[in-house]
């Protein structure tokens, strides 16, 4: 039988490299994007569908109340902006999709359209949106609020700023530009139309100032695990990126989002699941087991995860032992889904395991590439589809797990025809829907 193919993508923010790594990536400085455009060569020659850049708006004090380990560790600090490297990445890569993080509280949906068109020429078609609405206070109080809004509120803005998107998007007709010599006109003024957008939250005239974009309006990439935001995905997405424990839970997580689309009148099939998988490789098996247990018995393992968990949840972890479990009572108005994921609640497991558990992303899988790639086609076989976002297990992205995976393990998935060995569309939805 011939096996279905995957997607795979990689999962990374614009931050510090591993500077202070045995073999680290040439001295924390990637700020002139040069590490990201040899990063993203390597992966355009793997064949991935594409390179995701995640993205947070603030300096997290949320551990121990001050920024001391965010800054110390360099845990979603300093970050630089995605959207500018999308477009440097853009113009050094022929086939790779490219996904920014933005939010829906920092952007006004005008702007956000705006640029995200601009990307999408500049790329030829490759540009992808992450729809993120932020979950931390001291985002929001950033961008002149005091708090952050409740969370169910936050994605039924989110809904509305997507109607004034994807009005904007389709604010000029087809055929609108005709560059018609004859009448020296470049583009007919009764196709490019106002939207005058008034909802609850946002208010738009419109049309939109950007000729229309090879996809019409970038790709949409969305990461909702609580109820609100699997409908969100549901809806919209044409990817999500997914976490779950496990392939019985990544099954369970993506047959959900599934049924969801059905219901919103949509093909299940036209929305690809992604799920975080940071393998750890080594020669031999035995080798790949003593990097493992070398990253994960490092002291800075432990802290760069609760500095992140505290980031994204607003929790002071600095308060629980690492002997016992978490608190079952523990909520956040950040990102839930994550936090019910990394607590396991109710397995009685000490914070110092949950942080190893939280290594794998959505399975374990240490040993030779060879073993890696069965594992993954084993994985998702059983699962379904649709693929994996790769990650570093350990800490930030460094050239050599780059080439362990894109010159290691790709090739092993290619052998078993589990993933593509060429791209044959141009623009990253239709790569997407390829399979
Ligand atoms: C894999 C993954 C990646 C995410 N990336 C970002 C990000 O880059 N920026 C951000 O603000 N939120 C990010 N989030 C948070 C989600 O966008 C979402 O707001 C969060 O999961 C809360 O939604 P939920 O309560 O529906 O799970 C990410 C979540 C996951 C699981």
């Amino acid at each position: 039988m011939i096996p279905k193919k995957f997607h795979l993508g990689w999962f990374t923010n614009f931050t510090v490299d591993e500077w202070h790594e045995p073999f680290a990536s040439g001295g924390g400085s990637p700020w002139d994007g040069q590490f990201y455009i040899e990063f993203c060569k390597a992966l355009e020659r793997a064949c991935f569908d594409y390179f995701m850049l995640e993205d947070t708006l603030m300096v997290p004090e949320s551990y121990g109340g001050n920024a001391e380990l965010a800054l110390r560790r360099a845990s979603q600090v300093p970050k630089h902006d995605p959207v500018p490297l999308a477009a440097v990445i853009a113009s050094h890569t022929k086939h790779l999709g490219i996904v920014a993080t933005m939010s829906t509280l920092g952007y006004p949906p005008f702007l956000l359209a705006r640029v995200s068109a601009t990307i999408d020429h500049l790329s030829g078609g490759r540009f992808g949106w992450n729809i993120v609405t932020s979950g931390e206070d001291a985002a929001a109080q950033n961008f002149g609020l005091d708090k952050l809004p409740e969370h169910d509120l936050r994605y039924d803005v989110a809904h509305e700023f997507m109607d004034v998107v994807n009005q904007l998007f389709a604010s000029w007709e087809p055929g609108a530009i005709i560059m018609d010599r004859d009448t020296e006109t470049y583009a007919d003024y009764t196709k490019v139309m106002p939207i005058n957008f008034e909802g609850q939250w946002f208010k738009c005239r419109g049309p939109l100032n950007t000729a229309p974009s090879p996809q019409g309006r970038p790709a949409y990439i969305q990461a909702g695990g609580s109820d609100k935001g699997r409908d969100f995905a549901a809806k919209h997405a044409d990817s999500i990126i997914a976490t779950a424990n496990g392939p019985a839970a990544m099954k369970d997580f993506r047959d959900d989002v599934r049924r969801r689309a059905a219901k919103f009148g949509r093909n299940p099939d036209d929305i690809k699941v992604l799920y975080l998988f940071s393998p750890v490789m080594g020669e031999t098996e035995a080798e790949a087991w003593m990097v493992n247990e070398r990253g994960m018995s490092q002291q800075r393992f432990a802290e760069r995860r609760l500095a992140l968990m505290s980031g994204i949840t607003d929790i002071d972890f600095s308060k629980f032992s690492m002997d016992e479990p978490l608190p079952v009572d523990l909520t956040t108005n950040g990102e839930s889904h994550s936090l019910k994921r990394f607590a396991q609640f109710g397995s009685g497991k000490p914070l110092r395991q949950l942080i190893k558990e939280a290594k794998s992303g959505s399975a374990e899988a240490v040993g030779t590439p060879d073993q890696v790639a069965q594992k993954m086609g084993e994985i998702m076989a059983e699962v379904g589809g649709d693929g994996f976002l790769i990650r570093n297990p350990f800490h930030n992205s460094n050239r050599r797990y780059i080439y362990e995976i894109t010159d290691g393990l790709v090739p092993a998935l290619q052998r078993r025809g589990l993933v593509r060995t060429e791209y044959t569309k141009p623009t990253l939805r239709e790569t997407l829907l390829e399979f």
